[in-house]
């Protein structure tokens, strides 16, 4: 990391996404020497009146996920916490940002007068609906002002607008306050181990490059699946929905990464062009080939209205019109209050031509990439059954994370995303025109939804999901294989 003083901002630091997920990366990359606290200056703001103490408190119980912390854990929480300074402040007065803007730079000047320059990232743990007011207060008031040197960024999480016009007018009004370059969209996903090797594994291994296409694939699988509901986020939840919340950016983005044809270079601006291609290339999605469904139970919450057409589940197929995947079906699934807890990519092949075995039964060539739980990805081909028969049966190369990297651990998603913003690197970061790409997917669905014109199916909580979704799978040529 470069020389100079680095504030961090975190505005909604009393808000969930700060406690739960912000302040514990931030911690986790202080415990590994990434923050040196001669350098890092940690602010929260929000609106609340409390203390530096009250707030430190309320982060507290969530720094340290396991029980039993350590004696130099709970030094570590102590150190940390102590960089955390509090700013109460309205998001759209210039009280409260002129009054931050003081506290980064005391800070900046009684440590690092003469030693480098001054840098600024401003978290936006906050709903959209203040991103364009809070923008305008941070441009005004609180930007970097060094004369040696340093940057302003600003990291924003999604939902970024609810369709493509008011997607497109927040990026404008955000685009009018910063430059691309300045604004890190956050997609959580993309911070993910297992996302993140999908460029190497592809790249860097002659054994896909050949394979990779409509000649050998049969159909992609892009799955999310929760075992809960929406419990304490109802009101959020039903504004948006399933594809809003999960479809159109997390399982999109891993869409791009599986479909994408090899950028030039590994720079971020060349992996993120040949993003954009892949999503442009998407065809408009058939009514025919998208199953939507709510779980019972899901309006009882008393923040979701009795009548809600808000999908909890829904399985989508896109079709890329291109070379490469023309006729290829990506079945992108997600649910909530389904029977598991996981997110995987599934990449099915064609069956073997002249199959002189007659193991066609027995399931298809397969390789799995399980993002959560538990990393691993495994192929599933069929072998010769041990022993003096000549009988086949599906067998798997296994490469599961938890045993063959023992005692290696995997950065949380957040903890990547952050160290990249300070050092810069925007790779792993949506960008306005993929974002735009994205929208222009799914807005005329999510309208027909919104109008109620298409409506969710219901399904058991703890079930797979409404039956119709496992026969669009098998309409669209998926093959259920056995043994897993
Ligand atoms: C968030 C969604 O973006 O991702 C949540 O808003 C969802 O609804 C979460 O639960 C899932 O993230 P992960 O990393 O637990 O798969």
């Amino acid at each position: 990391l470069e020389n100079g003083s680095l504030s961090i901002i975190v505005l909604g630091a009393s808000g969930d996404l700060a406690k739960k997920k912000t302040f514990p990366a931030l911690f986790n990359l202080y415990k590994q020497g990434f923050l040196l606290p001669e350098e890092v200056h940690i602010f929260g703001y929000a609106r609340t009146k409390i203390s530096d103490e009250e707030l430190r408190n309320r982060i507290r119980g969530y720094l340290v996920r396991n029980k039993g912390a350590s004696p130099k854990d709970v030094e570590d929480v102590t150190n940390f916490l102590q960089l955390i300074k509090y700013v109460s402040g309205s998001y759209d007065g210039e009280e409260g940002f002129r009054l931050l803007d003081k506290e980064i730079s005391d800070n900046e000047i009684s440590k690092h007068s003469a030693e480098g320059s001054s840098r600024r990232l401003f978290y936006l743990a906050l709903p959209p609906s203040v991103y364009p007011s809070v923008c305008r207060m941070i441009r005004h008031y609180c930007m970097n002002r060094s004369d040696l040197g340093g940057w302003t960024r600003i990291v924003v999480e999604k939902p970024f607008g609810k369709d493509l016009d008011s997607a497109e007018q927040l990026s404008k009004q955000i685009g009018e306050l910063f430059e691309e370059p300045q604004i890190y969209r956050i997609d959580h996903y993309l911070g993910k181990e297992l996302v993140q090797n999908l460029l190497v594994l592809r790249f860097a291994n002659r054994f896909f490059l050949p394979l990779w296409n409509r000649d050998n694939i049969a159909n992609v699988q892009i799955v999310f699946r929760e075992d809960f509901g929406t419990e304490g986020r109802g009101g959020y939840f039903d504004e948006y929905g399933i594809i809003r919340d999960i479809i159109q950016n997390h399982l999109l983005q891993v869409l791009c990464l599986v479909a994408m044809e090899k950028p030039i270079s590994l720079k971020p601006e060349h992996i993120r062009d040949e993003k954009v291609k892949v999503l442009q290339s998407v065809m408009p999605i058939e009514d025919d080939e998208v199953v939507l469904g709510q779980y019972d139970g899901y309006t009882d919450d008393p923040t979701v209205p009795d009548h809600s057409n808000t999908p909890t589940f829904s399985t989508v197929i896109l079709r890329i019109h291109n070379e490469r995947w023309e006729g290829v079906p990506f079945i992108l699934k997600a649910g909530k209050a389904l029977n598991s807890r996981k997110a995987e990519i599934r990449v099915q092949f064609k069956d073997v031509p002249g199959d002189i075995f007659k193991c066609k039964k027995q399931g298809r060539n397969e390789f799995v990439i399980r993002l959560q739980p538990s990393e691993a990805m495994y192929m599933k081909l069929t072998v010769k059954q041990p022993g003096l028969e000549m009988a086949t049966v599906q067998s798997e190369l296994d490469l599961s994370y938890g045993q063959r990297y023992q005692g290696v651990t995997i950065p949380e998603a957040y903890e990547r995303l952050i160290l990249d913003t300070i050092r810069g690197d925007q790779q792993h970061f949506v960008r306005r025109d993929e974002l735009k790409a994205a929208w222009e997917i799914f807005t005329p669905l999510l309208h027909r939804i919104d109008n109620g014109e298409l409506k969710p199916l219901p399904y058991q909580p703890g079930s797979r999901g409404p039956a119709e979704a496992d026969a669009l799978l098998e309409k669209v040529g998926y093959v259920q294989t056995h043994g897993y």
